[in-house]
């Protein structure tokens, strides 16, 4: 494959746009479908609950949450891609169930009150990132008290031997992610590795797993409660 087609991979995965969104969108929900519900597991989207998604893609694979969330729940997607937004918005709100907004936009200025949300998720979307850290600190502010947060990534082994991912993606050891978590004022850090197998890419087989990494916001001091 040559540069400039992996050069078009890369920049799909990080906005799936125009002609080839919806292939694009097609193949991710496929491949990221293991990494995704396990990540949906460890928040454990509860009924009643507010939850926000930063780059649901398509929403095909964040039916789950909004089918937690109940009649009473509200689910927010954040996601930067226009075709993405709007297939998300059209596939969740045709659920019926929870409220569900989406912003099109950057999560940097997504507009999330403070000490609002129940839960946060985003599964790979930190490669896309370059200010982890106001991220982080971002997503602190927005969680209430005790709220969780999970992160779904792939490790940088695997990461490494998919050739599209020189081409711009930030690919970080796991503790630097836990380190930029922790500075970032979030608590109850944790990380589960899973080995997914193989997948086939370019006439290669390669490796994929999933790291699931979940924090917590503090618990609220007496002053706040
Ligand atoms: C690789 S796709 C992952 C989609 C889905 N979560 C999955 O795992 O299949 C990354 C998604 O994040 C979105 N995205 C990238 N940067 C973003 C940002 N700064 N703010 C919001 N969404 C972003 C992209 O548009 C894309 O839909």
């Amino acid at each position: 494959m040559d540069e400039a087609t992996l050069r078009g991979i890369a920049a799909q995965l990080a906005r799936p746009s125009g002609e080839g969104a919806e292939t694009v969108a097609a193949a991710m929900n496929e491949v990221n479908n293991a990494i995704t519900a396990r990540a949906i597991g460890t928040l454990a989207p509860r009924a009643g609950e507010f939850i926000a998604e930063i780059g649901p893609g398509n929403g095909a694979l964040s039916v789950p949450i909004v089918d937690a969330l109940g009649d009473d729940g509200r689910y927010f997607g954040i996601e930067l891609s226009n075709d993405m937004a709007r297939a998300a918005a059209v596939t969740l709100r045709a659920m019926g169930t929870a409220r569900v907004d989406i912003y099109n936009g950057d999560c940097l200025s997504a507009p999330v009150s403070a000490a609002s949300l129940d839960g946060l998720i985003a599964v790979n979307l930190l490669y896309f990132i370059d200010d982890l850290s106001g991220l982080f600190g971002q997503i602190a502010n927005w969680l209430k008290p005790d709220g969780r947060a999970v992160f779904g990534v792939r490790s940088p082994e695997a990461l490494n031997a998919m050739p599209f991912t020189q081409y711009g993606f930030r690919i970080r050891p796991l503790a630097e992610i836990e380190t930029a978590l922790r500075e970032s004022g979030l608590t109850n850090i944790a990380a589960a590795y899973h080995d997914e197998g193989t997948t086939r890419f370019a006439e290669q087989e390669i490796p994929v797993d999933s790291i699931v990494i979940e924090a917590r916001a503090r618990l609220a001091t007496a002053s706040q409660k």
